[in-house]
C-alpha cells in the first residue's frame, strides 16, 4: 500500500524549501537506520531552487552527506558539462558545495555512444551499491522526481517502449517530440523506492497535477509511480496545486 504525503506552500521557494527539508530528514534517517543513503537526484529546472537550499545551510545542518551515494534518475544524451545536463545542474546547485564523497556520485553517461550498453552500465552500478539480492529489486531510499507537462516524470515520457520496461532498472530510449535520446530510471526501480519526491511548482503544472495525482490518469506516465512498499511525497506550490 502506497502512503501518500501532500505538502502545499504558498511560493515555489517555500515549496522547494520543504523539499530540501524533507530531503534532510530522509536521508538523516536512512543513514542512522543502514548507515548510508541511496539518493536519486532529478533533473530539469524545479528542482534547482531546493538544491540551492541544501547547499546554502550545509554547514549548520547535521545530515550525513558523506554517506549519501548519489545517483540520477535521468540524463539527457549531452556532455557533463553541457548546460543542459542534469550532472551539471546538480554539481552546480549542490553537489560542489557539499561535504560529499565525490566517489560516492554517480553520472549517467547518456552521452555514451552506445546508450544501451551505458544503460545496462548503470543499472550495473545500482546493483552492485544499492543492493543486488535476485529477488527483489535494489530499493532507494529517495528518488526525487519533477513532472512534465506532458505527464512525464524523468525521462519516462508517453508513448515510449520504455513505459512497458517490467525488468530492467535503467534504460535508454529516443524521445521522439524532443528528437533526442534520453536514459532513465525505470516504473520498476522507481517503484521500489522507499520514498519517491515529487517537487512541482508553477500555474503551467496545475492540469497536469491534477490528472497524475487526483484522477490517476494511467494514459500519463507519472500517474503509474506508485511504490507499493514506499511513500510517495508531492510537494507542490499554491499554483502547482490550484485545481486540487
Ligand atoms: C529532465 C527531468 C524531467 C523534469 C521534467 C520537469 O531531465 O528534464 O528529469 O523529468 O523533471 O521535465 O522539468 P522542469 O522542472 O524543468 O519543469
Amino acid at each position: 500500500m502506497t502512503h501518500s504525503n501532500i505538502i502545499v506552500e504558498k511560493t515555489p521557494d517555500a515549496a522547494s524549501a520543504a523539499a530540501a527539508r524533507l530531503c534532510k530528514e530522509i536521508v538523516t534517517e536512512a543513514v542512522h537506520q543502514r548507515g548510508l543513503c541511496h539518493l536519486a537526484l532529478a533533473g530539469g529546472t524545479t528542482p534547482r531552487i531546493t538544491y540551492m537550499h541544501l547547499a546554502d545551510h550545509v554547514t549548520t545542518d547535521q545530515v550525513p552527506w558523506s554517506k549519501v551515494e548519489v545517483f540520477f534518475g535521468d540524463e539527457r544524451d549531452v556532455p557533463q558539462d553541457d548546460v543542459e545536463s542534469n550532472y551539471a545542474m546538480a554539481q552546480r546547485t549542490l553537489l560542489d558545495h557539499m561535504p560529499i564523497d565525490w566517489s560516492r556520485v554517480h553520472a549517467m553517461r547518456a552521452d555514451a555512444g552506445d546508450l544501451d550498453a551505458a544503460s545496462w552500465e548503470y543499472e550495473r552500478i545500482i546493483r552492485d551499491i544499492v543492493g543486488n539480492d535476485s529477488k527483489h529489486i535494489p530499493q532507494f531510499d529517495m528518488i526525487m522526481l519533477g513532472l512534465g507537462g506532458d505527464g512525464h516524470a524523468a525521462s519516462l515520457f508517453p508513448n515510449c517502449p520504455s513505459l512497458e520496461e517490467a525488468h530492467r532498472l535503467v534504460v535508454s530510449c529516443h524521445i521522439p517530440i524532443l528528437g533526442r535520446n534520453r536514459m532513465t530510471f525505470t516504473f520498476p526501480l522507481i517503484n521500489a523506492a522507499r520514498n519517491v519526491l515529487f517537487l512541482i511548482t508553477g500555474d503551467d503544472k496545475a492540469a497536469v497535477v491534477k490528472r497524475v495525482f487526483q484522477d490517476h490518469d494511467q494514459s500519463l506516465p507519472a500517474a503509474r509511480i506508485s511504490p507499493p512498499h514506499g511513500t510517495i511525497n508531492i510537494v507542490l506550490d499554491a499554483a502547482a496545486a490550484r485545481l486540487l
